[in-house]
């Protein structure tokens, strides 16, 4: 074998360590019996003024499903190749952690069940999956009608008064209000108030945001925590939230230890039915870091992201008339305006392949991050422990590889009498709430969630782009955004007059839904 093993064998024999050169010659030789990996050069300026995962696509297209990038001495591994993401998310997982994310993110999530790793992740894990039981869920759809309820009289007043809506911001809210009582049990009531919690919740989110698409960590610089006073506001801010999540718990607790419940499978309090209730029921303990960081962790995944699927949900919407009409159609004849029950949702399903197509061409996140642990090979190519990873679900769900008109949005690609689409039943090209053991705990609150106001909205609402409305283009923090808001003109619809009779809502479970792997 070549000149760099007879240089290595010299090097070794003068006594140099033996660690020192596996340092020297690990790419050397991994040249020698395996291909390298496809390298793209970028410049953080590209990344740093869009959104990052479109340039990231050109990449895709040029170098294939898996390609290091690199800048100056800090390079990445993007991936965007199903079954190479399969092998990290699922086949290998244990060699991978949450690597950069977890850096982030460490200043609200602490060791939160979507940064953690190892042991911490697992006992967490096995504490919270269970929490979200399918009594639980079902419990949840009424929430959700009522929430949306507030959101449509506000649309009606604008309605009325002829002004346009901005509805990234309104969805936003809507979320917040839904993960905000069934998380904790409290109402923040963020569509019709505006108090300091409110902000103090958005100005930690958007500190999130803006760390991970930051070049450097300058938040970790000592002095500048101190002076800065936007660090300062941030800090603030999170210690308003702490202590009113200490509230939260002390309150909660209390409520517990009054009960008669006998805790079970699945326990429920039905004037509590929050997932803290059910922790703290448990046997969670009530002063630990873990469990607020678990709750925060909670609230920012189960917010967020919901909002931008109905953000850029509306927006497809909007460009497609004819998905609107026959979505309407289905609404007309299975809910009404009735307020959803489990059965409807089920039932609802033009609607949850609208919500599936959404995900698949804007993911909530755009991409999965994560570390290797130890030496592995990806597609052919070895790679060494402590690489950074990007799966690209953007790149997996718009892959021309993998799709048919990838960049169109139709729901009629999936048909309705066929399971819903899941990285399952798809092997990892479509991936929404990602897959294996870190796969998402709220896949079926979210679909859920977001299928009734969906259908509440367009039942009593048509929905356009507002004249003059700024273009709609996207940025991104943990999800996407966009640049300047998803401002429309919202009228009321003239409803055929048909009100749908409720049916025998008996909950039978529906284990198919597209659902797996949920617990470690
Ligand atoms: C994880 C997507 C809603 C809680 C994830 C992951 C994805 C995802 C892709 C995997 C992250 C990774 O592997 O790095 C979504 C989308 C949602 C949504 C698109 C809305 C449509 C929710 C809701 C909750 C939630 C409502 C809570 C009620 C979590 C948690 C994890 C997670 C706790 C971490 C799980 C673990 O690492 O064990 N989500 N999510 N998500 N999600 Fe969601």
């Amino acid at each position: 074998s070549g000149f760099p093993s007879q240089m290595r064998n010299s090097l070794a024999k003068l006594g140099v360590p033996r660690e020192l050169l596996e340092l020297l010659f690990s790419w050397v030789e991994s040249d020698e019996d395996y291909p390298k990996i496809p390298t793209a050069k970028g410049s953080i300026r590209a990344v740093q003024s869009e959104a990052f995962f479109i340039p990231l696509y050109e990449l895709f297209l040029t170098y294939g499903g898996i390609f290091r990038l690199t800048f100056g001495p800090k390079s990445f591994l993007i991936v965007s190749d199903p079954s190479i993401t399969k092998h990290i998310l699922r086949e290998n997982s244990k060699a991978y952690s949450k690597g950069i994310l977890a850096e982030i993110l460490d200043f609200v999530m602490g060791k939160g069940l979507i940064p953690a790793d190892g042991e911490i992740w697992r006992v967490r894990r096995r504490a919270i999956v269970p929490a979200l039981h399918m009594k639980y869920v079902a419990a949840m759809i009424n929430l959700f009608g009522q929430a949306t309820e507030r959101l449509c009289q506000k649309l009606n007043a604008a309605a009325f008064d002829g002004e346009d809506v901005e509805m990234e911001s309104l969805f936003s809210r809507l979320t917040l209000d839904i993960i905000g009582k069934a998380v904790f049990n409290y109402d923040f009531d963020s569509l019709t108030n505006d108090t300091g919690i409110i902000e103090a919740v958005y100005t930690v989110l958007r500190e999130a945001e803006d760390r991970s698409v930051a070049p450097i960590p300058f938040w970790e610089i000592p002095i500048w925590k101190d002076i800065s006073p936007k660090q300062k506001k941030v800090s603030a801010a999170l210690k308003f939230v702490n202590d009113t999540l200490d509230d939260l718990i002390a309150i909660c607790k209390r409520m517990v230890d009054e009960e008669e419940l006998q805790f079970h499978e699945e326990y429920m309090n039905e004037q509590d039915p929050s997932i803290l209730h059910f922790l703290l029921a448990s046997g969670d303990d009530v002063s630990s870091k873990q469990l607020r960081d678990d709750l925060m962790t909670l609230l920012i995944a189960g917010h967020e992201t919901s909002a931008a699927v109905l953000t850029w949900t509306f927006y497809l919407l909007s460009k497609e008339p004819r998905v609107v009409a026959k979505l309407q159609e289905e609404v007309d004849s299975i809910l009404g305006d009735r307020f959803p029950t489990i059965e409807d949702v089920k039932k609802l399903k033009y609607a949850t392949r609208v919500i599936n197509e959404s995900l698949r061409l804007y993911p909530q996140p755009p991409v999965l991050i994560r570390r290797s642990l130890e030496n592995d090979v990806l597609g052919g190519y070895p790679i060494k422990r402590g690489e950074d990873i990007f799966i690209s679900l953007w790149n997996l769900h718009r892959s021309p590889k993998h799709w048919e008109n990838a960049d169109k949005f139709e729901p009629e690609r999936w048909p309705l009498d066929g399971p819903n689409p899941n990285e399952v039943n798809q092997n990892f090209s479509y991936l929404p709430f990602g897959g294996g053991p870190r796969k998402c705990v709220g896949d079926m609150f979210a679909t859920y969630e977001t299928v009734v106001a969906l259908a509440m909205l367009v039942r009593r609402f048509n929905f356009q782009m507002a004249l003059g409305a700024p273009e709609v283009n996207m940025t991104t923090g943990a999800t996407i955004h966009t640049t300047d808001g998803l401002k429309m003109t919202v009228t009321r619809r003239m409803k055929p007059p048909i009100v749908p009779v409720l049916d025998t809502p008996a909950l039978e479970v529906d284990k198919s839904d597209g659902v797996s792997e949920k617990d470690p």
